[in-house]
């Protein structure tokens, strides 16, 4: 019997697992950008964002964040926990670039004085618009104690990152996570973290490792997101 899909998207599918607590998330060999405007196969995509988002996850989960991955089952297949989704975007900006460049008319390449977090209300027909704090709250998305852990554990998942990504000679510019609830109310980061949702830019080089290089019409898509994968799994012994 074919499983339950719970959500199809552009670049992966999630479907119901096989206890009550589980999902299966399923990455696919598509690529799409500008709300579908623009779309692309990239052989092999759904394997190298597995193989990344499943080394990313895992190593959070050792560093003792609450992640909703579990395991990889396959080359394109992760089980994950199941949780209630918050349905806001959570920007983490090291590096001045994309949207908040062209917002505020800043160039590219620029190093803030301070982390820059955004919060964006995840709604496709509003065009996912940027939102603040109070926002949040008023929407009745989160409390601002949850706010609190939010902003806490965002920021400890950037230094784990940054960190890690520069081992394998990458420079970390900006990432989007998002968070669910799991059954006792906790927050748990439930999302995927590859170079679809960062941008990640050649530390020596400032090349374009990521999606930017497909909505940029940059080439070597497929070919930056393998380096990307090969970088980690050097770093990471995998
Ligand atoms: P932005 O500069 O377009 O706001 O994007 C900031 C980072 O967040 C970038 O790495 C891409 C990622 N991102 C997503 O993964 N999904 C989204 O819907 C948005 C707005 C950004």
């Amino acid at each position: 019997m074919e499983s339950q899909i719970l959500y199809n998207g552009s670049s992966k599918v999630v479907y119901k697992g096989e206890g009550d607590e589980d999902i299966v998330i399923r990455f696919k060999d598509y690529i799409a950008a500008f709300y579908n405007i623009k779309g692309a196969r990239i052989e092999n995509k759904a394997k190298m964002n597995c193989s990344i988002s499943s080394m990313v996850l895992g190593y959070l989960n050792e560093c003792g964040i609450a992640t909703h991955f579990v395991k990889r089952l396959s080359d394109s297949d992760q089980q994950c926990r199941l949780v209630k989704h918050i349905p806001i975007e959570v920007i983490v900006r090291n590096v001045i670039a994309g949207s908040m460049a062209k917002r505020l008319g800043i160039e590219e390449g620029i190093v803030p004085a301070n982390t820059v977090f955004d919060l964006c209300l995840r709604d496709t027909e509003l065009g996912d618009p940027l939102i603040n704090d109070h926002h949040a709250v008023a929407l009745g998305l989160v409390s601002y104690e949850e706010l609190d852990v939010i902003y806490e554990v965002s920021t400890r998942v950037n230094t784990l990152l940054m960190e890690l990504y520069a081992k394998a000679g990458i420079r970390l510019v900006d990432f989007k996570i998002e968070f669910g609830r799991a059954a006792d109310g906790s927050l748990v980061l439930a999302d995927e973290l590859t170079p679809d949702t960062c941008r990640l830019w050649d530390a020596t080089t400032g090349e374009r490792m990521d999606k930017d290089r497909f909505r940029r019409d940059l080439g070597r898509v497929g070919e930056v997101y393998q380096e990307v994968a090969d970088r980690l799994a050097n770093v990471l012994n995998k």
